[in-house]
């Protein structure tokens, strides 16, 4: 593939629901989670090159600059590695490669971020390089790399359970526009869930069976993300977007991940685009966002 820049996306993680149903011994917890990608996110390109680089760019780069020259690098980078020593153990080639990652999405927020881009680059070097891994194995190396990549990996309507790595495609999930919103304070996933009371809340019961979006409103509406409470006590910005976001028009209000980004659910592409506008007129400061999540 050398001479050949290649382009992936890693699209925003939103999840629409998030139910703690336990714990493992080794301490990571057991999620149910409905799970739907934005039409937006962070961008990789992937050139040939004489020797490896990891270059940053975007909005948001320039908060990456420390983690990615620290001695543990970028989570881009050790997925590259991962990769390569997983194709050369089978013989197959892995050359050098320049990446430069635009980092569109704010860090530590909630929506993939780290682990988007992870999962982004175990599938676009794997095309970058011309090799061939079985879908079992690129989502056991992307695990190694955090607990969502796997669902990152698929990048389409899901519900994750384990600890994110048990993946049932939901082909008939509508797609929702919506409008993300972030304070732009970085939250500590471990430090929301060491912040969770209860570990045992029931699990996502019976999924709509049609494709209606009134039908999925109606039971994503029923349903929660577990983390919302702890998070909201650390950080009380998260109460603040929920308000902006109904007030702005929002059908469904909820936060994504361990925050401290929030989605807000609307009606059409027209009317969340309308109220990103209106919010980010009303609060500069943040991150705000219109998107749609993509189809099954
Ligand atoms: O796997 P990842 O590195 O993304 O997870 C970050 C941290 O979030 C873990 O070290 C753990 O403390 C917490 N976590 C958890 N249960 C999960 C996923 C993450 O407790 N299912």
């Amino acid at each position: 593939m050398s001479g050949e820049t290649m382009i992936e996306a890693a699209p925003a993680k939103i999840n629409l629901a998030l139910h703690v149903t336990g714990q493992r011994a080794d301490g990571y917890h057991l999620l149910d989670s409905i799970v739907a990608f934005a039409g937006h996110g962070d961008r990789l390109t992937f050139s040939a090159a004489e020797r490896d680089s990891f270059n940053l760019g975007g909005r948001f780069g320039p908060l990456l600059s420390a983690e990615a020259e620290g001695k543990d690098g970028n989570l881009i980078v050790k997925a590259r590695d991962l990769l390569r020593q997983a194709l050369e153990a089978g013989g197959q080639a892995a050359g050098p490669v320049a990446i430069t990652l635009e980092k569109n999405l704010p860090v530590a927020s909630g929506i993939g971020g780290g682990s988007a881009d992870a999962a982004a680059t175990l599938r676009g070097l794997l095309r970058f390089w011309g090799g061939t891994l079985s879908s079992d194995t690129l989502s056991t190396t992307g695990l190694k790399l955090g607990a969502d990549v796997p669902m990152c990996l698929e990048s389409r309507p899901l519900r994750a359970r384990g600890i994110g790595e048990q993946i049932d495609r939901l082909d008939t999930m509508p797609r929702f526009p919506l409008v993300l919103a972030n304070p732009l304070k970085a939250v500590s996933t471990p430090d929301i869930f060491r912040r969770l009371t209860h570990k045992d809340h029931p699990p996502i019961g019976t999924l709509p069976r049609s494709a209606a979006p009134s039908e999925w409103l109606a039971f994503l509406s029923r349903l929660r993300n577990d983390l919302e409470p702890p998070a909201r006590a650390l950080l009380p910005e998260i109460a603040e977007i929920s308000d902006q976001l109904r007030d702005v028009g929002a059908r469904l209000v909820r936060m994504s991940g361990s925050g401290a980004t929030c989605f807000g659910i609307f009606d059409d592409v027209e009317a969340a685009s309308a109220a990103a506008g209106e919010l980010a007129r009303r609060r500069p400061d943040w991150y705000v966002q219109a998107s749609e999540t993509q189809g099954g």
